[in-house]
């Protein structure tokens, strides 16, 4: 039932260029240059009218609604707000008639999300669900969605969900700045076309990359701690590989914006403390650089995901994980692969059950 793979976990990494496939197919239909969502269709009334889209999620499922909360504002010019769903139900959030929520949801059963739904509901407000389960409490309550085509997720720690989701919030987004008239065609086609392409480009860092990265996690499975940094839509990916690493490997790790370094975590750097930067190219590419350099200025160590032919950055990195070059917008669905990978093989060489870690259930039913 692994597939040949020595845990569900790889299993799922692997099966990422066919599941992010899955959940394109049928949706981007380039030739014609459309995206087809009948659940956006479904709402695009009340989306049009929408004074802000507020997501609302747990977990893994929240950094994508954070991935999503970049692309949707620079594409669709609209105000995003994004919510750990336990806040959300517990204050009491100014819900209108005019609010759209994006749930994004892998089981579907999440008890903080699905509360905080059916408040939002209550009040009045739209509810669009991302949601891996069909048929799960959250699709039902919502009154329309898209569906991720992920498959069942049975490794504990979320990743064919979670690329799955970004696929679709990229869908998502796409059709709405069409709709609303603000993305030129031009911006559409490429990223369409870039979107298209995820898949092969995961595959090529499943097919590449995979003894470099087992190798660097030999070399830093003993870590107590891992900064995790990233700028723009590379800082919700470097959040994401924290949570990962914590997950499986039990190490503790922190994700931030490289930029609040200054405020506070640079005080951690020193020579025992691994800094993982996500630094594909992008517009703040210099930044990012020069974040390194400072972490290298204390002899902290430095891992990155680089773009491929980036040899600037490489020459300055201790280690390298290579992606192929990707636009910046798409690029999340791809860099969150290495790191991935990274913590699987560090939990692996720790010895720890990476399909089932400590203390954590897959679908947590209870508050
Ligand atoms: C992390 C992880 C959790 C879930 C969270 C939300 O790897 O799996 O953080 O993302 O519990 O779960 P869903 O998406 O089912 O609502």
């Amino acid at each position: 039932e692994k597939g040949g793979f020595d845990h569900f976990m790889l299993k799922e990494i692997f099966e990422q260029p066919i599941t992010i496939a899955d959940s394109l197919r049928g949706r981007l239909v380039i030739p014609e240059s459309k995206i087809i969502l009948s659940g956006v269709d479904a709402i695009q009334d009340k989306l049009m009218q929408a004074r802000r889209i507020i997501i609302v999620a747990c977990g893994t499922s929240w950094h994508a609604g954070l991935v999503a909360e970049y692309i949707i504002e620079e594409l669709c010019r609209v105000n995003v707000e994004v919510e750990y769903a336990s806040e959300f139900r517990y204050r009491n959030p100014i819900i209108s008639e005019d609010d759209v929520i994006i749930a994004i949801s892998q089981s579907g059963e999440t008890a903080d999300t699905l509360v905080a739904l059916e408040r939002a509901k209550a009040q009045g407000a739209t509810i669009f669900g991302i949601v891996n389960v069909v048929g799960s409490s959250i699709a039902r309550i919502s009154h329309a969605g898209c569906y991720t085509h992920a498959g069942p997720e049975i490794g504990v720690a979320s990743t064919k969900a979670y690329t799955a989701q970004l696929a679709v919030l990229m869908l998502f987004a796409l059709k709405l700045a069409k709709v609303k008239g603000t993305i030129s065609e031009e911006r559409f086609q490429e990223l369409s076309k870039e979107l298209q392409e995820v898949p092969e480009k995961v595959e090529w860092v499943l097919k590449n990359e995979v003894d470099n990265i087992k190798a660097i996690a030999y070399k830093y499975k003993d870590a107590h701690d891992v900064l995790y940094l990233g700028r723009g839509y590379n800082f919700p990916t470097a959040l994401e590989g924290a949570l990962k690493l914590k997950e499986i490997s039990y190490i503790h790790a922190e994700g931030y914006p490289a930029a609040e370094m200054k405020h506070g975590p640079i005080a951690l750097v020193d020579d025992t403390l691994p800094v993982v930067f996500v630094a594909s190219k992008d517009a703040y590419h210099e930044k990012i650089i020069s974040n390194m350099q400072e972490i290298k200025a204390r002899k902290g160590k430095v891992i990155a995901v680089v773009s491929q032919g980036d040899d600037m950055t490489q020459s300055i990195a201790d280690d390298i994980m290579q992606v192929p070059a990707i636009d910046e917008v798409i690029a999340p669905i791809l860099t969150v692969v290495p790191l991935q990978l990274l913590s699987y093989y560090i939990g692996v060489y720790r010895g720890l059950d990476v399909d089932k870690p400590r203390n954590l259930a897959k679908s947590v039913t209870v508050e």
